[in-house]
């Protein structure tokens, strides 16, 4: 099994933690995630960026989910985000896993009240109802439970992220836009590559 080398030895790593907030951080940033269908299409949908460490990224999903399936076909995966106000995008692309329990349980438990409810009532058949019935199910279920004691549902899914590619896009009023490229080569190195924005 080829071992990765870890993000801290990377060369981008020392930018990523100031372009991420800290994993203790409660609002965590919004991504771009893509996966690809059993057709190939390219598929996008909004997700948080739950932690990202030496290994990689980690997102949390419903076991359920398209992308799950998606991912469990392929695992492969790209995620971008942008601040545009800062004139900085995060485009990463790699190979995808299930993250591991540790990190899944420790991931729930920092979610808000209200997300750690919506991984228990994320179902279809809730989803099917009216909204009277989806909001009663809502306020039964959060009065029976305390959101500090809830543990994460058997649908609970945790992916990681092992990039294999990272690109910085950096904006300047004035001049132009640039990207900084770094591509996993062999195991421990990087490549990386200037490009225009
Ligand atoms: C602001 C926002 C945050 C979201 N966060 C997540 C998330 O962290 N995990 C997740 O599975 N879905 C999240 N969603 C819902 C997804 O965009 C998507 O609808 C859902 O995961 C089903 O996607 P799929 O059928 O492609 O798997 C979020 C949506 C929005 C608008």
């Amino acid at each position: 099994m080829t071992v990765s080398p870890t993000l801290v030895a990377a060369p981008f790593f020392d930018e990523l933690v100031h372009w991420l907030p800290d994993n203790s951080e409660p609002v965590r940033p919004l991504v771009a995630l893509s996966t690809i269908t059993a057709d190939g299409y390219p598929d996008t949908r909004h997700v948080l960026l739950s932690e990202f460490d030496e290994i990689g990224f980690y997102f949390h999903t419903d076991a359920r989910s398209r992308k799950i399936a998606q991912l469990t076909r392929l695992p492969r995966a790209a995620f971008t985000v942008a601040w545009p106000e800062l004139g900085r995008q995060l485009v990463v692309l790699g190979d995808t896993e299930p993250a591991p329990t540790t990190e899944a349980q420790r991931a729930y438990g920092n979610r808000s009240p209200y997300l750690k409810t919506l991984a228990w009532l994320n179902s279809p058949e809730l989803a099917a109802l009216p909204i009277d019935e989806r909001i009663e199910a809502w306020r039964s279920f959060d009065g029976e439970h305390e959101s500090d004691s809830l543990l994460p549902p058997a649908t609970w899914a945790g992916i990681l992220l092992r990039p294999t590619r990272v690109t910085l896009w950096h904006a300047h009023p004035g001049t132009a836009s640039r990207r900084l490229e770094y591509t996993r080569e062999a195991e421990g190195t990087w490549a990386s590559n200037v490009l225009p924005g």
